[in-house]
């Protein structure tokens, strides 16, 4: 029996970018699970997705509707349910500064309700998604991830007899993700500008399966309470741009409220928790039901040196224009031309 034989599993934000990527990812690779539920607000979404996944041909998929800042209709939705991974979210930068009550309704309280639904039902897993913007906040979006972390990592405390396990996965610009950069420059590249926000701007680049991955690996290996960051490359955004368009010309316009120049996965302060265990490294928490030794020498896990940072800007590992060219064609744009 796999790990996911005969198991139910719910997706908030099933709908969006990452929703939709983890629900193909199960039914290619894990025919055998119970149920999929899809959780989400809008309807629409919900039928266009109805129309990709026919109950005829995926009898183990269910479309809820409802708000992660419900907490009957989430702890509704929990029922049956083995594992759950929070992908709903306010993700847009500039709206969360200009909406912060509902960008805090949503992402924090919206957290809290699904700790409290998971932990009134039979949950065995969390994994909730976080971004490189909660690591050292400067906008109201990594603010509320951050508080939404500490809630996950937190919740482990209050399990009781309870063996369910939270998790958080953090990672940097998923490509190709709604509202992303490379389909943005896409859409104005018959313009013959491209707007930049700062020439120096760099930002970590994963694709939606390295975040799919990224979140099964959580869902099966997490001990709880570890917020996992994968080891991946930094793009410069004047390299997408020179990638996606060469030919158009591209305006500095300034950055947007709230946004950094770099992203930082880890800061110096975090270097004290932080473990290198391959693939990834992992933030651990300050305090957890097993004991740091075991899990060492369960993952072969490494302690970074103290002060060592994970910064987009200082990576080791950059795309490159040409690289990059090839993403977009893979990932983005199959009609994309290289
Ligand atoms: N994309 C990236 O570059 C990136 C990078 C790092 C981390 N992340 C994190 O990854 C997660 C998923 O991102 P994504 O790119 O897949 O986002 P997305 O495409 O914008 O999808 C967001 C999903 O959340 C749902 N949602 C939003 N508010 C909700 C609410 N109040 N109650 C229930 N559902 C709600 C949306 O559907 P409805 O609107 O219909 O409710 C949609 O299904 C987020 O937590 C985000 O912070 C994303």
């Amino acid at each position: 029996m796999g790990f996911f034989s005969n198991k139910s599993i719910l997706i908030t934000g099933g709908t969006g970018s990452l929703g939709k990527a983890l629900t193909s990812h199960f039914f290619k690779n894990y025919p055998d699970i119970k149920r999929l539920v899809i959780f989400s607000r809008d309807e629409q979404k919900q039928f266009q997705m109805d129309q990709e996944y026919p109950v005829d041909k995926y009898p183990q998929i269910r479309f809820f509707v409802g708000d992660v800042r419900d907490k009957e209709r989430l702890t509704r939705a929990m029922k049956g349910i083995d594992y759950v991974i929070h992908a709903a979210a306010m993700k847009h930068v500039h709206i969360a500064e200009y909406n912060p009550d509902e960008c805090v309704k949503t992402n924090i309280m919206g957290a809290q309700n699904v700790i409290d639904a998971c932990l009134n039902s039979n949950v065995q897993r969390v994994v909730a998604l976080s971004t490189d913007k909660a690591a050292a906040p400067i906008n109201l979006y990594g603010a509320t991830k951050l508080a939404s972390d500490k809630l996950f990592v937190a919740a482990n405390n209050i399990t009781g007899w309870n063996p369910i396990k939270f998790s958080v996965v953090r990672y940097g610009n998923v490509m190709g993700s709604n509202g992303s950069v490379i389909p943005f420059f896409l859409s104005k590249k018959n313009s013959g500008t491209l707007p930049i926000t700062d020439s120096n701007m760099t930002r970590f680049n994963i694709s939606l399966q390295g975040g799919v991955d990224l979140v099964m690996h959580a869902l099966e290996h997490a001990w709880g309470g570890e917020i996992f960051v994968p080891k991946i490359p930094s793009y410069r955004i004047l390299d997408v741009a020179e990638a996606v368009a060469p030919e158009c010309e591209k305006k500095i316009v300034g950055i947007r409220p709230g946004e950094k120049i770099h992203e930082e996965m880890i800061t110096s302060s975090d270097s004290y928790y932080t473990y290198d265990l391959g693939k990834y490294y992992t933030i651990l928490p300050s305090t957890s039901k097993w004991k740091l030794e075991d899990f060492v020498t369960a993952f072969k896990a490494k302690k970074v040196p103290v002060g060592f940072k994970y910064n987009s800007g200082e990576n080791t590992e950059w795309e490159t224009v040409d690289g990059l060219r090839k993403l977009i064609k893979n990932h983005v744009d199959l009609s994309f031309d290289i």
